[in-house]
């Protein structure tokens, strides 16, 4: 537990989790009402569900099932981007609403990614029409392991940054995100990149190693975290990183069973912080202080509420909250599961049993 409580009755606007899976079904009714207790108000949410989120209808259906479940949420909605997303898909979904991005996976790196891409020339023209659209391409920056090529998890981000430097030259006016950041490589290349690119960072990446997921399939998930190194590189940016990077929180709710693998079965990747997305950056940041990493000065309010909401959502081009939530240093502490009764079984938070902030909206 951080010693500091820094951030004891401080106010601060609702924040925004620009990258969430919400998933479907009873998992979807579990998850979904974590959002506010998480002090977000607006999500923005990944299409990777079984089948894939690759129509418009899809996505806008998905939206309303979400909006019923939390009316008071905002749903920002993704497609997956295959060779059913054309630019006419594009120019409807800008003409809808709804749809505000449109998501990279490369095909077989994380869950359910099989569908993803292999090759990103023959989506040149969709990038274009987005671009034109003002709508937002958000790459899972990941290449696929390739043991000839000595590809694995722990190189696959950096062996894919030029491949973000490639589209962001060629598309200098698309809106580009390097989802899930978690090496000190990737903070440089989105720093180095055009005015076009920001990188989101999750809550867990600042606190996990290679290590924490090493024999502990909660702590796993794609990208992996890397280095201590790698991890001080990500607090550090998101005080330090002008603006260029922001929340995504990549919660990824599996089910125990699936995160133990079941059986024979390999364990799921994805860490699920939605309940506790903000407080969990709060205590990072309160870690960062203690160990020395982080200033107590650089949390300055603009910082705080740039990084939980402000940058992305002057990004995303959507309107600032006017939500606010009350912070209390008290006895509470991160549950210890998520029931998913229909499932029989339960999601294990980030961080179960630790003293956490609790939140109050005012
Ligand atoms: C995500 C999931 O479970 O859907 N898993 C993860 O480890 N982050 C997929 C993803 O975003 O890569
Ligand atoms: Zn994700």
């Amino acid at each position: 537990m951080a010693e500091q409580r820094l951030f004891d009755n401080l106010t601060l606007p609702a924040s925004f989790d620009a990258h969430v899976h919400l998933r479907q079904s009873h998992l979807m009714r579990a998850v979904t009402p974590t959002i506010t207790s998480g002090g977000v108000d607006t999500v923005y949410v990944m299409p990777n569900l079984m089948p894939p989120i690759d129509t418009v209808e899809a996505a806008l259906n998905y939206k309303a099932q979400l909006q019923a479940i939390c009316p008071d949420v905002t749903f920002l909605m993704t497609l997956y981007l295959c060779d059913k997303i054309t630019p006419e898909v594009v120019r409807d979904a800008k003409a809808r609403g709804g749809v505000v991005g449109v998501k990279s996976y490369p095909a077989g790196v994380t869950t359910n990614s099989a569908a993803g891409v292999v090759d990103y020339a023959p989506f040149y023209p969709v990038f274009a029409e987005m671009e034109r659209q003002g709508l937002v391409l958000n790459l899972h920056g990941e290449v696929p392991s390739d043991r000839s090529n000595d590809v694995n998890v722990l190189n696959a981000e950096e062996k894919f940054l030029p491949t973000l430097a490639l589209l962001s030259e060629r598309f200098p006016n698309l809106k580009i995100v390097l989802e899930h950041c978690t090496t000190r490589k990737a903070v440089e290349a989105v720093m180095e990149a055009g005015e076009n690119v920001r990188g989101t960072i999750t809550a867990h990446h600042l606190w996990l190693v290679v290590d924490d997921w090493a024999g502990d399939g909660l702590h796993f998930c794609k990208p992996v975290a890397k280095t201590e190194g790698d991890k001080r590189a990500l607090v550090k940016a998101t005080v330090e990183g002008k603006g260029n990077f922001f929340l995504g929180t990549d919660s990824a709710p599996h089910l125990l069973g699936k995160k133990k693998g079941v059986g024979l079965d390999k364990c799921s990747a994805g860490v699920f912080t939605q309940p506790y997305a903000t407080q969990v950056v709060l205590e990072a940041w309160e870690e960062g202080v203690r160990t020395g990493l982080v200033e107590k000065e650089e949390l300055a309010e603009e910082v705080i509420e740039g990084f939980l909401g402000k940058w992305g959502r002057d990004f995303y081009g959507i309107e600032e909250s006017k939500k606010k939530f009350r912070l209390k240093a008290g006895q509470e502490r991160v549950a210890e599961s998520l029931a998913v009764e229909a499932e029989g079984d339960v999601i294990v938070p980030f961080r179960r049993g630790e003293q956490t902030y609790s939140i109050e909206w005012v």
